[in-house]
């Protein structure tokens, strides 16, 4: 064992998140964010699935909630992309888990690969989907002829976004915890 994960966190540069890990604080918003983000994505998409009565206030609560949901993430991806490359650095903090090998492939480089497989092609499919769902869509959104591409899309983007979320995780645990 490495001793307390609190005791090592101190002396990265940068400033040290929440959680009592070796992450820095952007680190840990985006970690903590996507546990909301992920349920909230998946009520808004069941919301329009079985829409029944109420199917109009159904659709535009959610264009609202995608809309937030966008904005806030693109707010802590810029947020956490100046934290990990100006304020600190992630290697030293991964430095001492026993999955990371500096300066060679290790289990923690093959992780963050394939969670960055994920998470670009998202973050452009999330700008591309919400541009498209504002473009073609009326401003109280209604079903149309733009509606069966924004379904195949919608749903790439959920799952890329599910994805992110669950290789982000692993990659926190096995750089920042173990
Ligand atoms: C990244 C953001 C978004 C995602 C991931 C997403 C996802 C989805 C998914 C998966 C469905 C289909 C549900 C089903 O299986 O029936 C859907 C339906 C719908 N979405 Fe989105 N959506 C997003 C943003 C938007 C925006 C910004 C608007 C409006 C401007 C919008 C309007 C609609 C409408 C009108 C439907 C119903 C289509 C129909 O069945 O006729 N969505 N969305």
């Amino acid at each position: 064992m490495n001793g307390s994960p609190l005791l090592l966190a101190q002396g990265f540069p940068g400033f040290d998140g929440f959680l009592g890990t070796r992450a820095a604080i952007m680190t840990d918003v985006v970690f903590v964010a996507m546990f909301a983000v992920v349920p909230i994505m998946a009520w808004s998409i069941w919301l329009v699935r079985g829409r029944g009565l109420d199917g109009d206030a159904k659709l535009l609560l959610h264009k609202r909630v995608q809309l937030a949901l966008g904005v806030i993430l693109l707010i802590a991806v810029i947020a956490f992309e100046v934290d990990l490359r100006l304020l600190t650095s992630w290697k030293d903090r991964a430095a001492p888990s026993r999955h990371f090998i500096p300066g060679a492939w290790c289990v923690v480089w093959y992780c963050l690969s394939i969670h960055l497989v994920f998470a670009v092609p998202t973050l452009l499919m999330w700008v591309y989907v919400i541009a498209m769902g504002l473009r073609k869509f009326e401003q109280s959104p209604r079903p149309n002829e733009y509606s069966a591409t924004h379904r195949v899309t919608g749903r790439l983007a959920a799952i890329g976004m599910s994805m992110t979320a669950l290789t982000g995780w692993i990659f926190y645990y096995l750089a920042f915890v173990a």
